[in-house]
């Protein structure tokens, strides 16, 4: 066991995976409208993902039955796409993706506004995406993990937001969950060192209220204590060079390197 350090010839290939589930995200945000239920939205994932000969990463893993996460206003994660379940103006929606391609793994999520949403709402994606990028920032030889999650919990805070801690970002690769888990909160300093070669999932998952979770009886969706909004945004990156490198940068002209300096 332990944490796998990938050659260049794999990062590719996990590149390959990461830029399908990317493509994912790209594709669904255009069918985000009101209305669309978030069935539809996983059937256009799965044809998304059929063509381009890969495999949906969550079907079936433990028994989850579709292709897309999607986790509507106080849903944190694992909300479970649905024939009755619609969108409405002013809900945020947050899309969480994995693939299967040619023996690797990409898992990528972003949250999504239906329409216009109140300012607060407004914020908590802003925030949520800003520590994202903070936290893959940290993700550089030298760094330890916890330096990834002390950044993200840092700056959710000092928006008096709370990072969620009974999910975790993870190692990826060829397999969707490997070592280390990354918490979203903790002291730096602690944790594995970060060396070249490693490839990390950083998933934020940020609550307007508490940091506190229930599962519902589902046994998959889980939803704020206080049911409070939250937002979800992850990265699949690879760290090359001394920097961390977004193998899940969509198209839109995201920065794709990161260093610390
Ligand atoms: N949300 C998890 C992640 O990003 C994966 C969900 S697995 C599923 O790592 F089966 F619940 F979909
Ligand atoms: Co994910
Ligand atoms: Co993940």
């Amino acid at each position: 066991m332990g944490i796998y350090l990938y050659n260049l010839e794999q990062i590719e290939r996990i590149e390959k995976a990461c830029k399908v589930a990317a493509g994912v995200l790209v594709e669904i945000e255009t069918a985000i409208v009101e209305g669309v239920t978030t069935f539809e939205l996983d059937k256009i994932a799965r044809q998304f993902i059929a063509a381009r000969k890969a495999k949906p990463a969550f079907l079936g893993y433990r028994g989850y039955p579709a292709a897309l996460c999607t986790s509507i206003n106080e849903v944190v994660v694992h909300g479970i796409p649905s024939k009755k379940t619609r969108l409405n103006p002013g809900d945020i929606v947050g899309i969480d993706v994995g693939v299967f391609l040619d023996g690797y793994f990409g898992d990528t999520a972003k949250t999504f506004r239906v329409g216009n949403v109140d300012e607060n709402a407004g914020v908590l994606l802003r925030v949520t995406e800003e520590a994202l990028y903070k936290g893959i920032a940290k993700a550089v030889p030298g760094n330890r993990i916890s330096d990834i999650s002390h950044a993200v919990e840092s700056h959710v805070a000092s928006h008096g937001f709370s990072a969620v801690r009974e999910f975790v970002g993870h190692g990826i690769g060829a397999a969707l969950h490997e070592e280390p888990s990354i918490p979203n909160f903790g002291k730096p300093g602690k944790g594995p060192r970060i060396y070249d070669g490693m490839v990390l999932a950083i998933e934020p998952m940020v609550n307007a209220g508490t940091y506190k979770v229930n599962v519902l009886d589902d046994g998959w969706t889980a939803v704020t204590e206080d049911r409070k909004l939250s937002a979800h945004f992850e990265h699949t990156i690879a760290v090359i060079d001394g920097k961390a490198r977004v193998l899940t940068a969509g198209k839109n002209g995201v920065k794709s390197t990161f260093d610390s300096r």
